[in-house]
Order: C-alpha cells, then structure tokens, then sequence
C-alpha cells in the first residue's frame, strides 16, 4: 500500500475542505463551463469544488484509495469528474484544458519529474487557459522557472501560490 493509501484509508477527508485562497482564485477563472485537469487529486476537495461549480475534471492520483472514496462521491452527487488512477508521470491529458490545477502536488515528485508533468500538460491547456500551483515553496522556483520559459503571464506569485495563464 502506497502512503497516500495508508493516509486516506484512516481519515476520509484527510486534507479537509479547499482551501479559501483556492476558492478566490477559482473565482477569477473567466470562463464558467470547461475542463479542468485536477492533478495529485488525492481524495477530490478542489475536483468536487469545481465540479458543483459546473466545470467537467478530470481528476488524476496515484492513490487508488484516494480516488476509490472520490468515485463514491462523484456517484452520490453525480459530479462531472472523470477519476483516473494513473501515475502523473505517464499520464497525458486526453483533450484540451481551460485550466490545470496542482494543490501541493509536485512537492511529491523529484524535480525532474516535476518539470517533466509539467512541461507536458501545459502543452494541452488552451491559449488563455489557466495553471494555478499551491505548494511548498522550495519547489516553486523550478517550477516558475518552467513557466517562464513557456512565456505564462503571472496574475499572482505569491507565498506558496503559482496562478498564470497561458497569453
Ligand atoms: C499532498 S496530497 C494533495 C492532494 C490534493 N491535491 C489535495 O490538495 O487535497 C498529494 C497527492 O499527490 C498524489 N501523488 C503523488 N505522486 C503522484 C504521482 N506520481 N502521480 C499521481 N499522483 C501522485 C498522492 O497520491 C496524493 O494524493
């Protein structure tokens, strides 16, 4: 068993509800129907949040326990959330996104890997499409880094939060 799994499995909302700064940046989201990439989902607080906003997501964990316990959500309230167990690492986005989240996410990953998810789904978000990161901060600056380079604009850089788009 993974140590998500072992996490989850003792508490079913281990990391409680989204987080109030990730509700207001959600709200600057400019566009109200879409599809949103939720990555290292884990047990879905952001993915259930967006998807009782309207947005479709997909929501993509390593953790089958984790996402055993969003499915039954997702079920119950008929959510518009595509649960995928896959190892982020392999994983390619099936269609074009209008925003990708990663709420603590990529603190998980060794750099390289980091910048390698990255790179790769930023290629499926949209021109005007939105990345928002949450993270540790010492794994920001590589992360920015890879923004950057991709020519994202900064709305918001700022303590552990990432939030760009794509021009
Ligand atoms: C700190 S938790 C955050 C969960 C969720 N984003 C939240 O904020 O509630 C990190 C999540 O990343 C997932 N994870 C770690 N490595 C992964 C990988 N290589 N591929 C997919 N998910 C991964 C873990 O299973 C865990 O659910």
């Amino acid at each position: 068993m993974q140590k998500y799994d072992k996490i989850y499995a003792r508490d079913e909302s281990y990391f409680g509800h989204t987080s109030k700064q990730f509700t207001t940046l959600f709200s600057n989201f400019d566009f109200d129907s879409g599809t949103i990439l939720d990555l290292g989902a884990g047990q879905g607080r952001d993915a259930i949040f967006l998807a009782r906003r309207g947005y479709n997501v997909i929501a993509v964990d390593s953790s089958r326990v984790g996402l055993d316990q969003l499915q039954e959500r997702v079920d119950a309230e008929n959510l518009t959330i595509e649960v995928v167990h896959a190892d982020a690492l392999g994983y390619t986005p099936p269609q074009e996104l209008d925003a990708i989240v990663a709420d603590r996410f990529f603190h998980e990953l060794p750099n390289n890997a980091r910048i390698k998810i990255l790179q790769r789904v930023l290629r499926h978000l949209r021109i005007g499409g939105y990345m928002l990161i949450a993270d540790e901060k010492s794994v920001l600056p590589n992360l920015r880094d890879t923004l950057k380079k991709e020519k994202f604009e900064f709305l918001r850089d700022k303590n552990d939060i990432l939030f760009t788009y794509k021009p």
